[in-house]
């Protein structure tokens, strides 16, 4: 029994919540998806409802909060209605991103980490790459991309956001949006056909291990070995620690 008040929507998204968990062979692996479900329903994360997460998940509200303020995503406290995160990183800035950065600021009448007067839209300038970087310079507004950003680009997307329009006309759906958990998988973004053969012939064949398949290719003893060009470094095992090192930072 929690020794909290349990926020509201842990009984009402109970289904929800329950089919998110079912989603993981280990329930404690939705602890990122409950926090987007928490800031979904809340505008933020807050305190009771990093202890629901914990408690929903068997996990030290610690724990939780590690995560939490690791992935600058989500947010602690209240923000406007719209979030809108700017890539500041170096290929958008290259792309234009500082000028139109700047165009952003004036035309909102605000900087980073502050929210409009009205309550309606809060800015925050990245550092981190947004990983859309074929596609910059680019912003988020409340986790989903706008790309290929110009002055008129801006200009229309603010505007539909104060008209109360929102930001879907703008919106460009990509595969590292946040919110595809519960997506139905026919409506995602489809891998381009030559990225999805490149990746299927990356993987190794059933029942050849890695160490095998380097072993087929090794020189016969004996024979001289030729210098082949170096391979390109797989991805790196996950941290067991949330909190070894800042990722990503913001987004
Ligand atoms: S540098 Fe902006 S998305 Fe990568």
């Amino acid at each position: 029994m929690p020794l909290f008040e349990q926020p509201a929507w842990v009984t009402e998204r109970r289904e929800e919540i329950e089919r998110i968990i079912g989603q993981y062979p280990d329930r404690r692996s939705a602890l990122m998806p409950l926090l987007h479900l928490a800031q979904e329903v809340r505008g933020y994360v807050a305190d009771e409802d990093i202890a629901a997460v914990a408690d929903l998940l068997g996990l030290t509200q610690a724990y939780v909060e590690s995560v939490c303020s690791f992935y600058s995503m989500y947010h602690r406290h209240p923000v406007g209605k719209y979030h809108i995160v700017f890539c500041n990183n170096c290929s958008c800035a290259l792309m234009g991103g500082e000028r139109l950065r700047e165009y952003l600021k004036q035309k909102l009448g605000i900087e980073s980490g502050q929210t409009t007067p009205d309550g309606l839209i809060s800015l925050e300038i990245t550092h981190e790459c947004l990983a859309a970087c074929d596609a910059g310079p680019v912003l988020q507004v409340n986790g989903e991309y706008v790309i290929r950003l110009t002055e008129e680009k801006i200009d229309a997307l603010i505007e539909d956001l104060r008209s109360g329009k929102g930001p879907e006309a703008h919106i460009e759906k990509r595969l590292l949006t946040g919110h595809f958990w519960d997506a139905d998988p026919n409506d995602l973004p489809k891998v381009p056909p030559e990225i999805a053969a490149a990746e299927a012939a990356a993987v190794p064949a059933e029942g050849t291990s890695a160490p095998a398949a380097e072993a087929a290719t090794a020189p016969a003893e004996g024979a001289r070995a030729v210098e082949a060009p170096a391979a390109p470094a797989g991805p790196e095992a996950p941290q067991e620690s949330p909190g070894a090192g800042k990722e990503g930072g913001d987004q």
